[in-house]
């Protein structure tokens, strides 16, 4: 196994601090009277009860959980969706004013959002243009000098280019350096390749990061996942708000666990839809590139990506404009529909003219 000491990387605040504690986490048993919380021990003015907090550490999900991804609970942390695991990473690991993160842009733009809201520095390296792979050389001399560098963020499959990134680089990267090498895997169900989550054992610094909202089908339940060696995920719970997963939303993810069927089911689906976008875009002729994709959308290119993008929206279909991003000019980033939206979408597609001064 790549050895780091964690220890040496955790902020030193934190280091010093330990977990929020309640009565209830202190209580072992069953079938108590529970006194403890200020709760309306009566009941909630609503249809259904709601009265009590929820399991802090949400142990029911992980144990599922676990049981799916081949790891023990003590290696999972689930947050309000993956944004927030993603925050309470850098608010561990990074120091404010002080520490940076890494990033590969075009990329997901929460790890950069998520260390500006605490002052930290973001150092770029842009993707390779042509192949949207890490750019080795840079990163690796900069790993070198860059004595700050806490976190490194890498998204495979990349949102928004849609490609896995290689897991050789990857695997430099974490044989490289010292820090957390995170590795998002919003969209890895729609790829083919094995989760980074197999990998934990291996690498001391690897954390990898899912999440319930995409091919789970329930970004309204807000329920982002974190895997990582446990002297990571302890640090993780230390400085959580402390019922950071509500109880309707650990009762969605533990309906969700028992329907592993139907998740799969959405995987083939989804990716059938992708194929039939990818051969009716590839047949429109202004349409100058349709990029491969390992994700559950597809980036295009054209000449005037602003014009395109308004006339879908006229048409009350909202894509997603990414012509400002770097190494995307001319792109939008269309997310793959039910069947009857992606026709539709084909059909406006083929029926809008090109101004003619593109
Ligand atoms: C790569 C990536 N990671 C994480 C997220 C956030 O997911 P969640 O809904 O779990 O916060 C997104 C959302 O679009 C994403 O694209």
């Amino acid at each position: 196994m790549k050895k780091i000491n964690i220890d040496n990387i955790v902020n030193t605040h934190v280091k010093k601090m330990s977990a929020y504690s309640s009565a209830r986490a202190e209580y072992k048993g069953k079938n108590a009277i529970f006194l403890d919380a200020n709760e309306n021990s009566i009941g909630s003015v609503t249809k259904t009860i709601h009265n009590r907090y929820p399991d802090p550490l949400q142990i029911k999900v992980k144990e599922e959980l676990a049981k799916l991804e081949s790891v023990t609970i003590e290696k999972i942390f689930l947050g309000n969706g993956s944004d927030e695991c993603i925050d309470v990473l850098i608010r561990c690991f990074c120091e404010s004013g002080n520490d940076n993160i890494m990033t590969f842009p075009p990329v997901f733009s929460m790890y950069e959002h998520a260390a500006h809201i605490q002052n930290i520095g973001v150092e770029e390296v842009l993707l390779l243009p042509k192949t949207f792979q890490l750019d080795m050389d840079t990163i690796l001399s900069k790993i070198k000098t860059n004595q700050q560098l806490k976190i490194i963020f890498i998204c495979s499959p990349n949102n928004p280019t849609g490609n896995l990134i290689n897991k050789e680089d990857i695997e430099t990267i974490l044989n490289s350096f010292d820090g957390l090498v995170v590795v998002d895997e919003a969209y890895q169900d729609f790829a083919n390749n094995k989760s980074w989550v197999s990998r934990i054992n291996e690498f001391e610094n690897l954390v990898v990061i899912k999440t319930f909202s995409k091919v789970w089908g329930m970004a309204d339940a807000r329920i982002g996942m974190l895997f990582a060696n446990k002297s990571i995920i302890d640090y993780m719970n230390i400085i959580k708000m402390p019922y950071n997963v509500n109880q309707n939303s650990q009762n969605l993810a533990l309906e969700a666990l028992q329907n592993l069927a139907q998740k799969n089911n959405f995987v083939v689906k989804l990716n059938e839809g992708k194929k039939y976008l990818l051969k009716e875009l590839k047949q429109i002729s202004y349409i100058q590139k349709v990029y491969p994709s390992d994700a559950n959308f597809i980036v295009i290119k054209i000449d005037d990506a602003n014009h395109l993008y308004h006339y879908l929206t006229n048409q009350h279909i909202i894509v997603r404009n990414r012509d400002k991003a770097p190494l995307m000019k001319g792109c939008l980033r269309i997310s793959i529909g039910t069947q009857k939206e992606n026709e539709l979408l084909i059909d406006q597609l083929k029926n809008y003219k090109v101004p003619s001064h593109s």
